[in-house]
């Protein structure tokens, strides 16, 4: 059979995942897709640092730069894992100018470069597959590309983030401070390199602005979405609001109107009874209202190792199948430039 060449830039927290993946389920992906997935390059900047990974990478070549490695003529499909908007895209950009398909779990590069590095994928007539970034384990982008297709989308809302969904759950139930929360959802693999990117709400926020970018066929503009975290979320809130019947969920919406998109991040109170009330911890959940199916919710977890390698690899398979589809639902050409409503309006 003939062989799929990965070449993974970042062994973080998911590019580990990811290798631990591969080893595990080598030979059930042959049988499945008729070829044989491997890692033939990986790139992190310190090769010398113990990883846990044994000999799962075997003969891969190492190097420090991802650029480089993209460009590796042994590599034939990039897996983007380094995270952040500089090296990352330096790396997607080199992989796509080189007509070789792209896997990210990237939301900021996404939720700020989507369109011009769809576009860049699309004229390489390659796939740019983004699962990953949205919602941990979740397959949620697929759900709107593909399952959901037939709809018109009306909303997409729900808990976008883990770290803050874990760290609201520990406030909670176990009483325990922010920080030793936040601390906590560290050391499980949880949080972006820049956790204040978790508890301000600009991760949700990225994710956000990808479902709605998917469920509209709109190009965001991602500065114009209203950001607010669960900083100033006190046990005290929690308390009060437990109380009353409801609990503090930080929830990212978008909905279209008449006038625009309202596309937002910010705590909620929400029903104790209502589904979402009830996803806890690292889970996320994620709803959408459809003109044909209605509604429907999605609930998995949001981060971690696993979960996001599951999602990396079910884009790296659709690859190994040869299938193509627009990064967002449809072709760059078609997505509407929808504005995006300013707070004062809503
Ligand atoms: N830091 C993210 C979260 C990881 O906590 O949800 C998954 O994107």
């Amino acid at each position: 059979t003939d062989s799929l060449r990965l070449g993974v830039a970042g062994l973080g927290t998911v590019g580990g995942g990811l290798v631990r993946l591969l080893a595990a389920h080598a030979d059930r992906l042959a049988l499945r897709t008729g070829r044989r997935i491997e890692i033939t390059a990986v790139s992190a900047r310190d090769p010398a640092k113990d990883r846990g990974l044994g000999n799962a990478l075997g003969g891969a070549r190492w190097y420090a730069d991802a650029v480089e490695m993209a460009a590796d003529e042994n590599v034939d499909l990039v897996v983007e894992l380094i995270g952040g908007e500089t090296v990352a895209k330096a790396a997607v950009e080199a992989a796509l100018s080189r007509g070789k398909p792209v896997v990210t779990a990237n939301k900021a590069l996404l939720a700020h470069h989507g369109v011009a590095l769809a576009a860049m994928a699309e004229k390489a007539g390659v796939a740019l597959n983004f699962e990953a970034a949205v919602a941990g384990g979740i397959p949620v982008v697929k759900a709107l590309r593909e399952g959901l297709a037939g709809n018109r989308i009306e909303a997409v809302y729900g808990i976008l983030n883990g770290t803050s969904n874990y760290i609201l759950t520990s406030m909670a139930e176990s009483g325990a401070s922010f920080e030793d929360a936040l601390a906590e959802a560290q050391k499980l693999g949880y949080a972006e390199a820049d956790p204040s990117f978790d508890v301000d709400g600009v991760d949700a926020a990225h994710k956000l602005a990808l479902l709605a970018s998917l469920a509209f066929g709109a190009k965001i503009d991602f500065d114009a979405v209203h950001i607010e975290g669960i900083r100033r979320v006190s046990a005290l809130d929690i308390a009060f609001a437990r109380e009353l019947g409801f609990r503090i969920k930080l929830v990212g919406t978008a909905r279209s109107t008449g006038e625009g998109l309202d596309v937002r991040v910010h705590p909620v109170m929400i029903a104790e009874g209502s589904p979402l009330s009830h996803v806890d911890g690292v889970f996320n959940g994620v709803v959408v209202h459809g003109d044909f199916v209605d509604r429907m919710m999605f609930e998995g977890r949001g981060a971690g190792a696993g979960p996001t390698a599951s999602a990396v690899m079910a884009d790296i398979v659709d690859i190994a199948l040869g299938v193509r589809l627009p990064l967002f639902g449809v072709p760059v050409e078609a997505l509407s430039p929808a504005r995006v409503m300013p707070v004062t309006a809503r």
